[in-house]
């Protein structure tokens, strides 16, 4: 089993979003998988609830705190662990519940308010002992991007002098919004402008499959 956590301690920059549209990506792709969510704000608990019977299955649990994660086992068969955390979380808490193979995605959203509150959470996170040793590996995620904007752009830019990539640039799109209250993401859907939008998830879904 693969775990994947959504983290950044800066709210509302798409941990929830993200979770549940690679999970619906993956859950797509024949994979097991179970969604583990850990905010009490319950919002990947609610879309899994909402998720229609004939989309690809996505399990999930309630767990309401990050730390009791710690004490959780996943059911067997399962491929991939989603862990959506909450905002405010501090690195050093994630950093304890981190194990070898894990993988960590920092959402951000390309504002300089964002920005400074993200790197802040990254300098602790890279200071973290799993993440320092490079047993667990982090990417880096501008979401809500704006093509063409001078704020996507000086971003991309600031974002080029962290240690972890930039796997992804996802766009701004209300289809997010209208997929999530049906308890669906982008890879459910098979329209013109869904998989336009699915091409921005093409590196990180690679570096998600590589071991
Ligand atoms: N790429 C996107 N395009 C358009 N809207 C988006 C996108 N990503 C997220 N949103 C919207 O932005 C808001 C915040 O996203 P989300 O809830 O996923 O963030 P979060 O980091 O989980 O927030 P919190 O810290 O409160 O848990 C939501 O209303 C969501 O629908
Ligand atoms: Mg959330």
């Amino acid at each position: 089993m693969k775990r994947l956590f959504l983290a950044n301690s800066k709210g509302g920059c798409g941990k929830s979003t993200l979770t549940v549209n690679l999970a619906a990506a993956l859950a797509g792709k024949g994979r097991r998988v179970l969604l583990a969510d850990c905010d009490p704000q319950l919002s990947t608990a609610a879309w899994c609830e909402r998720r229609p019977q004939d989309a690809a299955p996505v399990e999930w649990v309630v767990l309401r705190k990050l730390k009791r994660l710690a004490g959780f086992q996943p059911p067997a068969g399962i491929d991939w662990l989603l862990v959506d955390t909450p905002a405010g979380v501090h690195a050093d808490d994630l950093g304890k519940l981190l194990e070898p193979g894990d993988r960590v995605l920092v959402p951000m959203l390309p504002s300089v308010i964002d920005l400074d509150a993200s790197e802040r959470f990254l300098a602790d996170l890279a200071g973290t002992r799993p993440v320092a040793a490079a047993r667990v590996k982090t990417g880096l995620v501008l979401n809500r991007v704006r093509a063409d904007t001078l704020s996507a752009r000086a971003a991309v830019e600031r974002l080029a002098g962290q240690p972890f990539p930039l796997l992804a640039q996802v766009r701004d799109t209300q289809a997010y919004v209208l997929a999530a209250a049906m308890g669906k993401g982008l890879f459910d859907y098979r329209s013109a402008l869904a998989l336009d939008r699915q091409q921005d998830y093409t590196r990180l879904l690679r570096w998600l499959q590589r071991d």
